[in-house]
């Protein structure tokens, strides 16, 4: 099989300075994609900032170095305007949005304050929405468009001292499925995961062995199929990590039709077991 390559196309991945984003900075630039790095260079709750040498310098130093072509952006994704003038500014257009950059503001819902909730929904949703809505009207226009949006487990099966973040994860997947259906018409397709991977994010939970057999470089590639001129796929969610990739689909029970004159919350009882 030939490489998929994206050469001529625009990729804006935001946090790209570390971990996830890194990695499918560093694999599209190798095949041919102009990237904007974004990252803001903040921590991993989002307060403090980085090391002296700004993380979107870094990763555009080693884009070039390895003969790639990318420009830095450091702006917050919850000001996508800015993101994309880079993009435009520098190479004309934007065709893929890499909607990556999180943080995590982790605390039990009785200790979580409204800074903990705002943040996560800021960084997040607002974000998402953001540098996808400021890229939307270019991709109309050109009737081309492939646009990736980072959910998680925590958002799929709930996750303890999560509610923020899972809340907003699973947004995404709404966001996801509405946004596929608008893109239809114009060749803009938009899909969703859940990655799994040893990152500063994850290093306070995963230990160094297992964190070891999950690296980044092991959920790029899927990333750049999913942003690929031939993806078949928008609308859809998956999980993967470690080389394991599956989709992700809703399940509903059977169901019961009950017959609405007598629809009564003891016949929905007497039914509780057919309904789940
Ligand atoms: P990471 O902490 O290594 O990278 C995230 C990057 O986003 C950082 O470089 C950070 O500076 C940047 N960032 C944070 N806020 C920003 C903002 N407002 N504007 C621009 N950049 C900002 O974390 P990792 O693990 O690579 O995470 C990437 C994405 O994957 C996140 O959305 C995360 O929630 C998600 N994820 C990661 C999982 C994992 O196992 N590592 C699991 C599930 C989801």
């Amino acid at each position: 099989m030939s490489e998929l390559r994206f050469d001529g196309k625009v990729a804006i991945i935001t946090g790209a300075g570390n971990g996830l984003g890194r990695a499918y900075a560093l694999l599209l630039a190798s095949r041919g994609a102009k990237v904007v790095v974004n990252d803001l260079g903040g921590s991993v709750t989002g307060d403090a900032k980085g090391s002296a040498v700004h993380a979107a310098d870094a990763v555009v130093e080693e884009i070039k170095k390895a003969g790639g072509v990318a420009v830095a952006n450091k702006d917050s994704v919850e000001f996508g305007d800015k993101i994309v003038k880079t993009a435009v500014d520098a190479f004309g257009t934007v065709d893929i949005v890499i909607n990556n950059a999180g943080i995590l503001r982790d605390v039990s819902f009785q200790k979580m304050s409204d800074l903990d909730w705002d943040l996560i929904m800021k960084v997040h949703l607002k974000g998402a929405f953001s540098v996808t809505r400021a890229a939307w009207n270019i991709m109309r226009e050109k009737q081309y468009g492939r646009i990736l949006n980072t959910g998680s487990s925590a958002g799929i099966y709930g996750s303890f001292g999560q509610v923020n973040y899972s809340t907003a994860k699973l947004g995404l997947w709404g966001f996801t499925q509405s946004l596929a259906k608008e893109g239809e018409k114009r060749n803009i397709k938009v899909n969703c995961i859940a990655p799994l991977a040893g990152t500063r994010m994850t290093e306070s939970v995963l230990p160094k062995e297992v964190s070891e057999t999950l690296k980044p470089e092991f959920v790029a590639p899927f990333v750049a199929f999913l942003v690929h001129d031939s993806v078949p796929e928008s609308g859809a969610l998956y999980e993967l990590g470690a080389g394991y990739i599956a989709k992700q689909r809703w399940n509903r029970s059977e169901g019961v039709q009950f017959d609405t004159d007598k629809l009564t919350p003891e016949a929905i009882k007497s039914k509780w077991d057919q309904v789940n």
